[in-house]
């Protein structure tokens, strides 16, 4: 196993980009669910969404006020940082539409069209913005930013938005397995 000193491991686990990481996977497993109607009824579709919605807040505004607002600084990220909030308000604003959406065809065909561009928006983080963020940025610099990451999401927390990903990872991981 690769040595490591202490200093580098501490930054590694508060690495901005592998703590988004890893909130993007309840997000992803309850986008299953939204844009599938085959197999999930409305009931298990609604249930979804009620969970994605605070869960995608909660992860998106310190998202825009940590990572969004350091690729604007650079010149290299500063178009992707402005497309990242540009995807969160449009998503922002649908999830708004779903919420008083009565008539229920309308209410899926909303819902689908939110869980693909959730979902596209994130293989974009993941696949393309990410390796540009760790390309042009020093790990303490991303770790600085985890930091900023996880003190915002505790302010969102107060303001009552907040599910714990566990909690959620362990109501689906169930249903999840099954398919
Ligand atoms: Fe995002
Ligand atoms: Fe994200």
């Amino acid at each position: 196993m690769k040595k490591q000193s202490s200093y580098e491991m501490q930054s590694e686990e508060g690495d901005i980009l592998d703590l988004i990481i890893e909130d993007h996977k309840p997000l992803k497993q309850l986008i299953k669910i939204m844009k599938d109607a085959d197999k999930y009824s409305i009931g298990q579709r609604r249930d979804a969404f009620e969970d994605f919605a605070p869960l995608l807040t909660i992860h998106a505004k310190p998202e825009e006020q940590s990572l969004y607002i350091f690729m604007k600084s650079d010149n290299d990220t500063i178009v992707e940082g402005y497309e990242g909030d540009v995807e969160h308000g449009i998503a922002e604003q649908l999830m708004e539409e779903i919420k008083t959406t009565e008539n229920e065809d309308l209410w899926s065909a909303r819902v689908k069209v939110l869980a693909e561009m959730v979902e596209h928006h994130i293989e974009e983080e993941e696949e393309e913005m990410f390796p540009d963020v760790r390309k042009n940025s020093e790990l303490a610099e991303r770790a600085k930013l985890g930091t900023l990451y996880m003190q915002l999401k505790t302010q969102f927390d107060a303001e009552g938005n907040f599910m714990p990903v566990d909690r959620v990872s362990e109501q689906y991981a169930e249903r999840h397995m099954q398919h």
